[in-house]
């Protein structure tokens, strides 16, 4: 069935909610620099637009939301701005961690926690353990995450099952591959939004991104709010999703 009759709406409703969202948080530099301002106070706002966008899912019924925070090629940044992300990391989990719990909210972090400072590990642990039970919103953080480097350590792990002999090559398939990366039990997402007009995907999230339904959006991350959310929602349940059959699926 196409959605292209349906009639107009100002927003989506709870209805058209997709399960898993996803967003690439980009143009805090861009922001910051349009205004004057130095990089870490695009950061620093970013972190603000988070807070909205956490709390607008809990009301639009999104029951995932992943967010990129720091990827693995971030590191080619200057070290002062590597210190504003992280320094802004672990400020965002000391600051939120009690009113994200308190709201029901799961904290899930994917991305390579080798190598972090160890006040960061202990931080992300903290977050992950004492939100384990909630049900309400499951907050996907990736940081120092990518998707080739998760892919790679899915096939690592099962190269040295195979190596131990406790598993046949000719089992490992798409399934098992996806059963090995970060978050094996979270969905894939069904809408990735990348602000601030990049059309890439940049590392995050290339093998969960099959079947996503990609929206780019102009606005710079620390403008983005409530509104710029539902119409990237508005426009995911104008979308078609076939799945690679003849069939139209509704958008969510
Ligand atoms: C997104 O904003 C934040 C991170 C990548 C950590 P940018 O810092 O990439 O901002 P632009 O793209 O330079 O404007
Ligand atoms: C992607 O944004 C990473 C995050 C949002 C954390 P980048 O700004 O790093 O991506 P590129 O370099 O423009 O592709
Ligand atoms: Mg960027």
């Amino acid at each position: 069935m196409s959605n292209a009759a349906a009639p107009a709406r100002e927003g989506p409703d709870r209805s058209d909610a997709p399960a898993h969202v996803a967003i690439i948080m980009d143009g805090n530099g861009r922001w910051a620099a349009a205004r004057g301002l130095p990089r870490a106070e695009g950061h620093r706002r970013g972190v603000e637009a988070l807070r909205r966008v956490v709390r607008a899912s809990h009301e639009l019924g999104i029951r995932y939301l992943t967010i990129f925070s720091f990827s693995s090629e971030n590191w080619s940044r200057p070290a002062s701005e590597i210190g504003d992300l992280f320094g802004l990391l672990r400020r965002f989990i000391r600051n939120d961690l009690a009113s994200l719990h308190r709201d029901g909210v799961k904290v899930r972090i994917i991305g390579e926690r080798d190598g972090l400072e160890s006040d960061i590990c202990a931080l992300l642990n903290e977050a992950e353990e004492l939100t384990r039970d909630n049900t309400r919103l499951t907050l996907v953080v990736a940081f120092n995450y990518g998707s080739r480097q998760e892919i790679a350590k899915a096939a690592q792990k099962l190269a040295r099952e195979v190596a131990d002999g406790k598993r046949d090559p000719d089992t490992i398939d798409a399934e098992t591959i996806g059963v090995h990366l970060d978050a094996p039990d979270i969905p894939d997402p069904d809408l990735i939004i990348r602000t601030s007009g990049e059309q890439r995907l940049s590392n995050f999230l290339m093998w969960q991104a099959a079947y996503s339904e990609l929206v780019f959006v102009p606005i710079h991350w620390p403008d983005f709010d409530k509104a710029a959310l539902e119409s990237a929602i508005a426009e995911f349940a104008r979308r078609e999703r076939r799945f690679g059959g003849l069939v139209a699926k509704t958008a969510s």
